[in-house]
């Protein structure tokens, strides 16, 4: 596994590859990786000839310092992990690599990138397209992962891909849960061991409200009620969507495929996270 930080080398070791006719999947991740991105990595070294994975913490999707700050930083352990899942290319630039000079470019693509996420963390969604096309544009490749964990950047993802050509498959990969439902993500490793229990409730109760026959509004209300009423946890916003808009719907039937996306704080610092589940 070759560990590259600058992107001239990293070009220069693709193209080799692409001279032998390789099939390239990226995987771009900002490190602290876990079982979740080791699915993502497993999944592309077994569809690709040659897999990357980048870990850059981008500084540009963060609206928040403190949370850039508090994001763990593992490279040596994450080297580890990808090379035991098979991954050819570790591509780790620093900061200046990647921003020698302020990224001004803007992207919007409403209502994908405006509303839940969008919403919340203004500017978030442009820093993540600033990064993913630039990944893209030094990758080139021909399939790029990303874990439905964070449904609403796959969406937003998909719009700036279509609007820049670029000509590859984005793989979406289902969410890896640990046993009790928790959906699996960095952040985890940033809460008590009674704040990791006390999130098991996010999976739990959203799980529980697909069975109970309610309306969209009542199972909105059945939901944000329930959270927010376990000691630790409140709810930032819990929004059924269209599957592939994102825009609110009103009934089951507005939509072919309907999600419900949640952003809860969980414990005393607190920590943020984010999870979705499919109603149709
Ligand atoms: O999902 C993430 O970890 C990040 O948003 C991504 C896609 C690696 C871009 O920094």
């Amino acid at each position: 596994m070759e560990v590259i930080n600058n992107i001239k080398q990293l070009r220069e070791s693709l193209a080799k590859h692409r001279k032998e006719g390789r099939s390239v999947g990226l995987v771009p991740t900002m490190g602290a990786l876990h079982e979740g991105h080791a699915s993502l990595v497993r999944r592309s070294v077994e569809e690709n000839d040659v897999t990357v994975v980048s870990v850059f913490l981008n500084p540009t999707q963060f609206n928040d310092p403190k949370d850039l700050e508090r994001y763990p930083r593992t490279l040596d352990a994450d080297c580890r992990l990808l090379e035991e899942c098979g991954a050819d290319i570790v591509f780790a630039p620093t900061v200046k690599e990647i921003y020698p000079e302020p990224d001004t470019r803007q992207f919007s693509y409403p209502p994908t990138d405006s509303v839940m996420e969008g919403a919340m963390r203004p500017g978030h969604f442009n820093g993540v397209c600033q990064i993913v096309s630039k990944l893209f544009m030094y990758v080139e490749p021909d399939r790029a992962y990303f874990g439905e964990k964070d449904y609403q950047q796959i969406a937003v993802i998909r719009r700036m891909a279509e609007d820049l050509g670029f000509k590859l498959e984005i793989v979406p990969c289902p969410v890896i849960r640990q046993e009790d439902g928790l959906a699996m993500s960095s952040r985890n490793t940033l809460l008590s061991a009674k704040e990791r229990k006390t999130a098991a409730n996010i999976y739990r109760v959203m799980n529980e409200s697909r069975s109970l026959g309610l309306s969209v509004q009542q199972t909105h209300d059945y939901v944000v009620s329930e959270l927010n009423g376990i000691d630790g946890l409140e709810v930032q916003y819990f929004s059924i969507v269209d599957g592939d808009t994102l825009a609110d719907v009103g009934s089951w039937d507005d939509a072919p495929s309907i999600v419900g996306c949640i952003t809860v704080f969980c414990g005393k610092k607190p920590i943020r996270l984010i999870d979705h589940i499919r109603y149709k």
